[in-house]
């Protein structure tokens, strides 16, 4: 590395650190940035507790301590903590209104829904590079405790016999990715509610064109209206829900999650290698179900009908970062990356270039995303891809370079997109890339 670029590196890392110190809450969570996203995120704060990971053992802990403060009675994790009330975000817990009884800590207000579970990869990784195991042997196990209890609910909440193998995202926003295009007839067919109670808060000076739609937003709150009135816990939530995918996202992390957890087992509880091999084993074999001979891709799948969600998206690429993929299935990923990467001078971005549902700008349906390029770069270096890999790094670093930790940037690198100071891509940043 040359020394200027070594300098910029540490100026680069140096802001990193005072993103994830300012967006820091009482030294205890992490909001993902100060205006758009003022609460604790769940897949959020398990990228931040990797950032943290890299100088403070302590507090990357702290961070997945704070989160699963909101964790409830059967084991779900949700999407969002409500610490502390904050005017400017809408769904707040007011909308939601999700029941005491249902959260395990009391006084605690959470959302009603979950998110993508990276926390059990996150923890494995802070446990492989703390230097004092014996130190916070009893907070490892803690919390291993707490993220085996999120894949139990996972297992038996979210899927349906007979086959048990994969499981469903009952809203848009479990997946992390709100406004993939593959969710749009999905989206569309939602029965729409009475959300005239319901303020959006995300549009903030000239985003509109970044942000998703109002009818998004219609479909959005009708649903969490709907699960509301079925009560969130109940046995009636997953045959009434109005919106329901085998999701790439939730599975590949899930499993990426059953390796992590199966190795961290090892050292944390010995007699649990039987339960993480067999979770690994069911959730490979679903995977399969995902792949399309046709497409010769990943496909999220309407559970409804089983019909295969087009376009294809970032979220294809998911199953090597879960090791779900055989090498065949490799290859023809590692060719629809080259055929991406050709169009755009930077890569990933969130859905097929050449799809008609491709938007350069608008939120998941097209921009580059430092969190799934991370996760994308890991999964082709573990499939002999190395080249690829770091392909994605350096086009990573090259846009955070020229515009700053935003939370996602178009893919020809004209712009920094969404929010500034985003604390994913700083914790990123550290981990991964400076
Ligand atoms: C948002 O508010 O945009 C989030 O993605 C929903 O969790």
């Amino acid at each position: 590395m040359s020394e200027q670029n070594s300098n910029s590196h540490k100026t680069l890392r140096d802001e990193a650190l005072y993103i994830l110190k300012t967006n820091s809450r009482d030294h205890r969570y992490t909001v993902p940035s100060d205006r758009l996203y003022p609460y604790q995120w769940n897949w959020d704060s398990g990228f931040i507790a990797l950032g943290y990971a890299a100088y403070d053992i302590d507090r990357a802990l702290t961070e997945l301590d704070s989160l699963m403060d909101g964790q409830w009675q059967n084991g779900m994790v949700p999407h969002i903590v409500f610490h502390e009330f904050e005017e400017h975000y809408a769904p707040g817990p007011l909308d939601w209104q999700v029941p005491s009884h249902l959260t395990a800590k009391p006084g605690v207000c959470t959302s009603g829904i979950t998110q993508p579970p990276i926390i059990g990869t996150v923890l494995a990784r802070i446990y492989a590079s703390c230097p004092d195991k014996e130190a916070y042997h009893l907070r490892f196990a803690t919390l291993y405790t707490h993220v085996k209890a999120y894949h139990e609910w996972f297992m038996t909440k979210r899927t349906s016999a007979p086959a048990h193998d994969l499981v469903k995202s009952l809203h848009p926003w479990e997946s992390g990715m709100d406004n993939l295009p593959c969710w749009d007839k999905l989206v569309d067919d939602v029965p729409r509610g009475d959300i005239s109670q319901f303020r959006r808060k995300d549009l903030k000076g000239d985003n509109a064109a970044q942000r998703p739609h109002d009818s998004d937003y219609h479909a959005y709150m009708s649903l969490v209206y709907h699960y509301r009135a079925i009560g969130y816990d109940s046995i009636e939530l997953l045959p009434q829900a109005h919106f329901k995918v085998y999701d790439l996202v939730l599975n590949s992390l899930l499993l990426r999650s059953a390796h992590d957890m199966a190795q961290l087992a090892q050292d944390i509880k010995p007699e649990d290698q039987a339960y993480w091999q067999a979770q690994i084993h069911t959730l490979t074999q679903g995977m399969q179900k995902l792949w399309s001979e046709e497409h010769q891709a990943f496909l999220n799948q309407n559970a409804f009908d089983g019909q295969f969600l087009m376009p294809l998206s970032c979220a294809s690429f998911l199953p090597l970062f879960a090791r779900a993929a055989n090498e065949t299935q490799a290859a023809a990923l590692a060719k629809l990356y080259t055929k991406w990467r050709e169009i755009y001078p930077y890569s990933v971005p969130t859905t097929d270039p050449e799809s008609p549902k491709f938007e350069i700008e608008r939120y998941w349906r097209g921009p580059i995303w430092v969190n799934t390029n991370w996760m994308i770069s890991e999964g082709f270096a573990a499939y002999g891809y190395q080249d690829i890999a770091d392909t994605i790094k350096a086009d990573t670093r090259a846009l955070i370079e020229e515009h700053g930790f935003y939370e996602y940037f178009t893919p020809e690198g004209a712009k920094g997109l969404g929010a500034n100071h985003f604390s994913w891509s700083a914790a990123l940043a550290l981990y991964w890339l400076f």
